[in-house]
């Protein structure tokens, strides 16, 4: 399909960009993006979770002064709106991650780039403003994982993003039956040097699973080891258990990113906001917390941000605008996310992000 830059007509909400993507990409890439795993349950709890929740209207509040600037590690950021790690953007755009790269420059907003980026983290790095983190998937070999943490530090990246629930996914239906496989394009540009792992043969009677895919999975000691390798902060994405949170934050993470992957790694774990609440109490106030999975609106945000999340990551909805309309789109997209934000936040009487609180909140009646 011929890639476009434009901003075609009728986007009037983020949302709109999620609509109009499939007259821009090929089926079966849409599909792999659409797509989680399984039968894509928790790809629906994600978005039904926020459909559980009703933002309550305020009068008469003064909002002259009113604005979402915050300050994540240590950077100062104009919202809590924040572009998600997403591999393979060149399924998307020929850019691919040079013009989301150059989205949140324009915008001012947070990038955190993928490991699995069809560009190299220095080609991002140069194209992206300050607020990059690098986002480490850890590599069997830990010289490349060591590497790839050093090539982020010296492209001057500020944060390091470990993804620690995608060790194993299995593939979406969706996808599948779309016939999908990965184009040759797009290739894990960060990757390319570092010689891929021998496979080694199964024994009679081991697991494809546990002798096999979880043979390299990361464990506790990892993260001691990275943690010691480095000055930079270090987040975890991909929690959502309370006990986990509690020992991630007692082993010295700056972070955490309470996510399910956007549903691509287990079909039936719970929506991300839904176990937003528990993490939050385990972790107490004060200490930070982002949340991705089924953010299509300002007012998604809104109510991440309501039950206990310091800012929102952004995923899929990146994708859609980059196709819809490359760097400009995702832009566009970002614009449009703040503006829903704050529309929300004024009618909620809030003018500060530490304003928006549960009572913000109030169960939805069901259609
Ligand atoms: C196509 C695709 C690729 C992704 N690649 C990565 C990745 O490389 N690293 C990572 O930590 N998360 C990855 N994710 C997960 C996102 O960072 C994020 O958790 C998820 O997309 C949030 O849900 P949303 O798409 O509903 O916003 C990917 C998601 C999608 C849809």
């Amino acid at each position: 399909m011929t890639p476009s830059n434009r901003i075609p007509a009728g986007v009037w909400n983020a949302i709109d960009y999620e609509r109009l993507a499939p007259q821009h990409m090929e089926v079966g890439r849409h599909a792999y993006v659409a797509g989680g795993c399984g039968w894509d349950r928790t790809v629906a709890a994600n978005r039904t979770a926020f459909d559980r929740w009703a933002v309550l209207p305020r009068l008469l509040r003064d909002l002259r002064e009113g604005h979402t600037r915050l300050t994540l590690t240590g950077l100062d950021l104009p919202h809590p709106l924040l572009l998600a790690p997403v591999a393979h953007q060149r399924l998307a755009h020929p850019d691919a991650e040079l013009a989301t790269a150059r989205a949140a420059q324009a915008t001012g907003s947070g990038l955190v780039a993928s490991t699995l980026s069809s560009c190299t983290l220095e080609a991002i790095a140069a194209a992206s403003g300050p607020a990059r983190w690098f986002q480490l998937y850890l590599q069997p070999e830990r010289a490349h994982s060591l590497d790839l943490l050093r090539r982020a530090e010296a492209a001057g990246y500020r944060a390091i993003v470990l993804t620690l629930d995608a060790s194993i996914q299995l593939a979406s239906r969706s996808a599948l039956q779309a016939g999908f496989t990965m184009p040759n394009d797009c290739v894990a540009a960060n990757l390319a040097p570092y010689p891929p792992m021998p496979a080694t043969a199964l024994a009679d009677g081991e697991s494809r699973i546990f002798q096999g895919a979880m043979r390299h999975a990361p464990l506790w000691d990892d993260l001691q080891w990275l943690l010691a390798q480095t000055r930079l902060s270090v987040w975890v994405k991909g929690v959502l258990h309370p006990e986990d949170a509690r020992r991630l934050q007692a082993a010295g993470c700056a972070g955490l990113i309470v996510s399910n992957h956007g549903g691509r790694s287990l079909d039936g774990a719970p929506a991300s906001l839904d176990m937003l609440p528990a993490i939050r109490a385990a972790v107490g106030q004060g200490y930070p917390l982002l949340l991705d999975g089924g953010i299509r609106s300002g007012a998604d945000a809104f109510k991440a941000l309501a039950l206990g999340a310091n800012a929102v990551l952004v995923g899929r909805l990146q994708v859609w605008a980059l196709a819809v309309a490359g760097a400009l789109g995702v832009a566009h997209m970002l614009q449009l996310l703040t503006e829903e934000l704050h529309a929300t936040m004024a009618q909620a009487g809030c003018a500060r992000l530490s304003d928006i609180t549960p009572d913000c909140l109030t169960p939805a009646t069901p259609c």
